[in-house]
């Protein structure tokens, strides 16, 4: 690990040396011969889709969050959206969420012809505050889909007792995309919520290319996602040819949201991993957390009771001892080859959301983070080497800055 430096050097966007040569990206997969060889498999054989793979990743997904039912689809987008349909939701319907995060998660509210409700997040975490979202619940609310920031769960036990205080009762929808493998009170994310949706795009902690799962311990929501994933037909291919039967019915309006044997073959690979994947992305933590001390910056706080998975590692720049702003900071960095990112602009920001809800709204917390954001470099496949360069960019860049 780099110590601080002791005199300030010459930052690369003023003309000095960079940290690296190469761009150091914020993210990427890890894949290894077995994972090829395991799609290669598939490819051989008879089933592209709609095959033996899929259940199988399915049944082992489950057991490894600790799940009843695990139902992949296409993406984390398609996920949420079939959470949203399963939990019923519908036009004059309300869902509460959060703005810290990827547009999908208030899309599928949209999707589902349901209002988005904002409210702020907890100034620690930037997970949902239930505080916040004990002000906007009401009888019109059927979810509060909360996203797990950065891998940190949501506070789920109060949120959870929101959601079941509610008459009728609303549903919990944790979007887990950052946090497979986060612990919670003692157990993985993924049978705490109603539903859990996982994402598997390439950044993330296991990747099948595009990729989703939702899990559930509801056998009626799992049918319905089920079938939600596949244009609403209440059988699948496979088991009409194996029981010789071409009858089939269709009984909702569903989509086309199937996650493909050859992904699911990825992810099974990918399964395998996962346990070290995760401890390596904790150990990255553990580093950065201990390196940034001393700096300028605030690093994400862990609450009591939980073990996060890290699928970032946001820095929130603290501007009153800084001689410039982040969007100077960031260009720093990058100019010193690290891939930093900056996650989220809050959903309610963005010109779709303003045009058509067009809210005085204000959320001071979420609003107040991402002026402060910098995401760095964070998946598993980093090696000590660009573990110490994204540190060494970092206090060569903040220090610089520092009043
Ligand atoms: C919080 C969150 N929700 C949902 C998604 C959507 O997942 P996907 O890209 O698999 O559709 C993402 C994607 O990164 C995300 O970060």
């Amino acid at each position: 690990m780099s110590a601080l430096p002791t005199k300030l050097e010459t930052l690369a966007v003023h003309g000095g040396k960079p940290v690296r040569e190469k761009l150091l990206p914020y993210g990427r997969q890890s894949l290894d011969d077995a994972d090829i060889q395991s799609v290669v498999e598939v490819l051989k054989s008879d089933w592209l889709t709609t095959g033996p793979k899929i259940a199988e990743f399915e049944e082992r997904f489950a057991a490894w969050v600790g799940a009843r039912h695990a139902i992949s689809f296409s993406s984390g987008t398609a996920a949420l959206h079939g959470a949203a349909f399963a939990a019923g939701l519908a036009p004059g319907d309300e869902a509460i969420t959060t703005p810290m995060t990827f547009c999908a998660t208030a899309n599928c509210i949209l999707y589902q012809g349901a209002t988005p409700v904002f409210a702020d997040v907890s100034p620690d975490t930037l997970n949902l505050d239930p505080a916040q979202v004990s002000r906007k619940i009401n009888a019109r609310t059927k979810a509060i889909f909360a996203v797990d920031y950065a891998g940190h769960p949501a506070a789920l036990d109060e949120l959870s007792q929101l959601a079941k205080a509610q008459v009728p009762r609303a549903f919990l929808i944790e979007d887990a995309s950052h946090a497979v493998g986060a612990e919670y009170g003692g157990k993985r994310v993924g049978g705490i919520a109603d539903m859990t949706i996982f994402s598997f795009h390439p950044v993330k902690h296991l990747t099948t290319g595009e990729g989703g799962m939702v899990t559930t311990n509801d056998a009626q929501l799992a049918e319905i996602l089920r079938r939600f994933r596949n244009h609403g037909i209440s059988s699948e291919a496979r088991q009409r040819q194996e029981a010789g039967q071409w009858f089939y019915e269709m009984v909702l309006l569903g989509f086309n949201y199937r996650l493909t044997d050859i992904a699911c073959a990825l992810g099974l690979s990918q399964l395998e991993k996962l346990d070290a994947n995760l401890a390596r992305r904790r150990e990255i933590a553990v580093q950065y957390t201990a390196a940034f001390r001393e700096l300028p910056v605030l690093c994400p706080a862990v609450r009591e009771g939980v073990n996060p998975a890290w699928h970032l590692y946001p820095i929130r720049l603290r501007l009153e001892m800084l001689a410039t702003g982040r969007a100077e900071i960031f260009r720093a960095l990058r100019a010193e080859n690290i891939g930093v990112n900056v996650h989220y602009v809050p959903v309610h920001q963005h010109p779709y959301y303003r045009e058509r809800f067009k809210s005085e709204e204000r959320y001071p917390v979420a609003e107040d983070a991402y002026e402060r954001l910098i995401s760095l470099p964070m998946f598993h496949g980093m090696t000590d080497r660009d573990v110490d360069d994204a540190v060494h960019a970092v206090q060569k860049v903040v220090r610089h800055y520092s009043r």
